[in-house]
């Protein structure tokens, strides 16, 4: 599938328009149209049905362990800085950029791609973020190099495509980077940086869109929480940041569901909602953005189940995207390897899809499936965990400032009770959590791109025209059905008009008079909508309607008084 016709579909169909688009855009944020914003709310809504409203606490679902409990939450994009320090994210939620002094560009460290070359005595690793990236830096390294097309035989490739990490490893050690506090970078501040500064190689890095050697600078540390201030007085003490996942919600709310419902481990909260990161390289679409939402799962269970729990959510989640049409060979399922993993989890598993804009046999991270032990809730209680030399979590600790021998957790957890005590046993413990989590724009993106299909058929002249049909699962389908009265006359509008309300009632409808009525359903293709309703002349006879399915083409012929439950039973 070629992804600038989707693009183009999507802009001029009203899927999605780029945010701010009439002040030039703003990167890595999108808005969703008319039809964009029906599609993934049928998305979120079919995610909210499946896993929350709809589940049932009473049987055992296939492949579970036990029947149990599932509730949802909607909890607030800002929170408390303090839940940010623990969890992790204000010290590590970061990726190393490098800034180019000639071009004031900035690029994630490890996204440019390079290769080392030499010619007429001079050495250079010559540097592309271009899609076509190896023809783009053999383009670059012959005009760096100062030589024509006919003279490429004169350029040594001294070693194959790298990462720039990868590439500067060649002779020295990398650089190491340690910023004392990350969020500095982000006030434009020039922060304290101990660098290892071996890698004098950076001043042979010809950087991505640079004509000149050297003009990289050395790799620092970005935090991609975007930082906020609370309240009138706009001092640092007032920093807040906005969610960069949902997650920490449910953590933090653990024991006020406790409290305020009967749930039982093991029991699941769910949560759809906003999440924020300052991505570097915001790219692909919608898939990497800056703003994007989340349905996350955080399941409760107990220690000894967790592995149990962990394969039922791996495989229950994968069958969603299968059940809604996501089949084939561009889902799969990814495993990590088990030295990829925490030393407290037992797996994580990410659900990828093969999005067209990446190169053949890449895939792109739809869902990621985590075993996280009792990291979160023991976090919240304690402080900042960190992996002591034994490979156990402990509360990291600092020097007391003016007392170097005294110690302090460096940041404190709440201090509240996160434990769980089993009614039946009296056991009392803090429950393992499996966490399914998911992108709502990422899953919208890839139900589009599997949706566009494209065949021949015949126009009212009997000429062959390419049709653009979107093949979304009539669930989430963004209009379930058009009505079309044949022609503007003999009372036929009045009839469609009637069928229009109600189907309306119950579901998205949309009624369309004007042009030739095979225009009106190649419109109705590119919307995805699975059923359209012609009123015609034999309607005024025996009072029936055609009803034409949008990927077979297969029509027939149904009552009035039927219709809505023939549609009803199609897409509900
Ligand atoms: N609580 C765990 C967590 O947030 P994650 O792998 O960082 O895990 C989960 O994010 C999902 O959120 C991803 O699988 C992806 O679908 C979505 N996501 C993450 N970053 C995103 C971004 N910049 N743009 C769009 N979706 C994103």
């Amino acid at each position: 599938m070629d992804m600038d016709k989707l693009v183009s579909l999507c802009k001029r169909r009203g899927f999605l328009f780029q945010s701010s688009e009439i002040y030039g855009g703003l990167n890595g944020f999108w808005d969703y149209g008319p039809l964009g914003v029906e599609l993934k709310r049928n998305i979120k809504e079919a995610w909210w049905q499946d896993m929350v409203r709809g589940h049932d606490e009473l049987s055992t679902p296939a492949g579970a362990p036990e029947a149990y409990e599932m509730t949802g939450l909607d909890c607030t994009i800002i929170m408390h800085p303090q839940v940010w320090k623990v969890s992790g994210h204000y010290d590590l939620f970061c990726d190393m950029m490098v800034d180019c002094k000639e071009t004031k560009k900035r690029y994630r460290f490890d996204q440019i791609k390079g290769r080392w070359a030499t010619a007429k005595g001079k050495i250079a690793f010559v540097t592309s973020v271009a899609e076509d990236v190896e023809a783009d830096i053999e383009r670059r390294a012959l005009k760096f190099f100062d030589l024509r097309a006919k003279d490429a035989s004169q350029l040594e490739w001294q070693s194959e495509l790298l990462s720039l990490p990868e590439g500067l490893k060649l002779s020295n050690p990398p650089v190491k980077v340690f910023i004392e506090d990350p969020m500095t970078v982000e006030s434009g501040e020039d922060p304290e940086i101990l660098v290892d500064d071996s890698a004098s190689e950076m001043t042979d890095v010809l950087a991505p869109e640079a004509k000149t050697l050297g003009m990289l600078t050395r790799p620092r540390e970005f935090n991609l929480m975007f930082k906020t201030i609370v309240g009138a007085m706009g001092t640092e003490e007032d920093a807040a940041f906005l969610r960069p996942e949902t997650a920490q919600g449910i953590f933090v709310n653990f024991k006020n569901v406790l409290d305020s419902t009967r749930v039982k481990v093991p029991f699941g909260i769910a949560q759809i909602g906003k999440s924020f990161r300052n991505e570097i390289t915001p790219r692909n679409f919608t898939f990497r953005s800056r703003e994007f939402e989340q349905m996350e799962i955080e399941f409760f269970c107990h220690p000894n189940a967790s592995r149990k729990w962990y394969e039922y959510w791996r495989d229950r989640r994968m069958k969603w995207y299968t059940d809604l049409g996501l089949a084939g060979e561009r889902l799969i399922m990814r495993e990590h390897a088990a030295d990829e993993l925490s030393h407290y989890s037992v797996g994580t598993a990410d659900i990828e899809y093969a999005f067209p804009f990446l190169p053949e046999g890449e895939y792109g991270e739809l869902e990621g499936i985590a075993h996280r032990g009792d990291f979160d809730l023991r976090s919240h209680m304690e402080g900042k965990l960190v992996k002591n030399a034994e490979g156990c979590l402990e509360v990291e600790m600092v020097p007391v400032e003016g007392k170097p021998d005294k110690m302090r957790p460096k940041h404190r957890g709440s201090g509240r009770d996160l434990t769980y005590r089993d009614e039946v046993t009296n056991e009392k413990f803090v429950p393992h959590v499996i966490e399914p989590s998911s992108g709502a724009d990422r899953a919208t993106l890839a139900f589009l791109c599997e949706a566009y299909y494209e065949d021949e058929q015949p126009d009212e002249k009997g000429e062959m025209q390419t049709r653009v049909v979107m093949r979304f699962h009539p669930r989430i389908a963004p209009i379930k059905a058009a009505v079309f009265p044949l022609v503007k006359k003999d009372g036929l509008p009045e009839i469609a008009q009637e069928i229009y309300r109600k189907l309306k009632a119950k579901f998205s409808a949309f009624y369309d008079e004007k042009g030739a009525v095979g225009r009106r359903y190649r419109r109705q293709d590119e919307a995805g909508t699975p059923y359209c309703i012609t009123v015609d002349g034999q309607t005024l006879t025996d009072n029936t309607v055609t009803i034409r399915d949008r990927d077979t083409l297969e029509q027939w012929r149904v009552k009035v008084a039927d219709v809505v439950e023939e549609i009803s039973k199609r897409v509900l």
